[in-house]
């Protein structure tokens, strides 16, 4: 970002990491360049499970985790979202019986999973950090971050996305187009895809999606429905920890309003797919967050040695 002023860059990080607090109070505008798509600027006319391929670059902060399997090599088992330089936020029960880091890696930047262009970029995993009230049983809380070692770099085809502000001016609403993507199956009972899939969805109302005729129950205000009431188009398989984007016309850019979570089947009449609802979260993962900067602090050269260059800096200033 700033790697042709080292000074700068690092009196930046400092700062950050002392004002640390005040910072995770919500900033209006997104600290960064986030939710904007380098290789196509503007969203598409065009409107998984009743999807279509997406095309490069679309969701560039899709992300594949994939499981290192004897005898075999990495297989995908999630997507999951690129939220800055070293985290992605998945669903938690996707790592559930696989806690071990070292059995994952994240591939960005993918559109094909059997075929890795020249703009893919793999990493390992240092830390996964489940949601602390995650039940497996309800799916409250799903959600879980992945701690990227090292960082990756911004490109065209990796981009982070926008996390949802606490107000949004005018507010994401049903109006707003929302999408999904994925590798997950294209069928209930399909196989996974090789090609990044993407399907515009509405969001459903969750008294509607909470229905004794849908979910009964199951819904809870920490989750999102969305897909088509009348079926057809859904997350499956393989798609959970994936996003649920909704384009914001005024800042022009994606937000991530839910992660895939779980659904009755696939793409079936008034069971739409369950997201978990970002909004609840915001202070869990800014929090998170800012751990796993502070964790990957020690390791970065620039933070531990030139602190007597900033007091120097700060002398001359002052
Ligand atoms: C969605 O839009 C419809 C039609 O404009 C409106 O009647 C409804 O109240 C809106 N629902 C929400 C949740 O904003
Ligand atoms: C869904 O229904 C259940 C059972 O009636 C209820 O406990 C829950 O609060 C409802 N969810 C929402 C978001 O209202």
């Amino acid at each position: 970002m700033a790697a042709g002023r080292p000074g700068a860059a690092l009196l930046l990080q400092l700062l950050l990491q002392a004002g640390a607090v005040s910072r995770a109070a919500a900033p209006r505008v997104p600290p960064e360049a986030c939710g904007q798509r380098p290789l196509l600027d503007s969203i598409l006319g065009s409107r998984i499970v009743g999807g279509q391929n997406a095309p490069i670059g679309a969701w560039p902060w899709s992300v594949s985790l994939q499981v290192h399997q004897t005898g075999k090599q990495f297989a995908h088992i999630c997507g999951g979202v690129l939220v800055n330089e070293n985290s992605v936020l998945t669903a938690a029960h996707c790592v559930t019986g696989r806690k071990d880091p070292h059995s994952w890696r994240a591939v960005l930047g993918m559109h094909n999973l059997w075929e890795h262009g020249k703009h893919i970029e793999k990493r390992n995993i240092a830390s996964i950090t489940v949601h602390p009230e995650f039940k497996k049983e309800t799916f409250e809380n799903d959600l879980a971050l992945f701690e990227l070692h090292p960082a990756v770099r911004y490109s065209d085809y990796i981009q982070p996305i926008c996390l949802p502000p606490a107000q949004l001016h005018p507010p994401l609403d049903n109006h707003t187009e929302c999408l999904i993507s994925g590798w997950g199956r294209t069928a209930e009972k399909g196989k996974i895809s090789a090609v990044l899939k993407e399907a515009q969805v509405e969001i459903i109302p969750t008294r509607v999606c909470n229905s004794s005729a849908a979910y009964g129950g199951l819904v809870t205000p920490n989750m999102i429905c969305a897909g088509s009431w009348s079926g057809g188009i859904d997350t499956c398989q393989g798609d959970s920890g994936g996003p649920l984007a909704c384009y914001h016309p005024s800042t022009n850019r994606y937000y991530l309003l839910g992660i895939a979570s779980f659904g009755f089947g696939c793409a079936r009449p008034k069971f739409p797919g369950i997201y978990v609802r970002l909004s609840p979260y915001r202070r869990w993962i800014e929090s998170e967050l800012l751990l796993s900067k502070a964790a990957a602090g020690p390791r970065s050269v620039t933070l531990t040695i030139p602190l007597t260059v900033l007091c120097a800096v700060l002398a001359q200033a002052f």
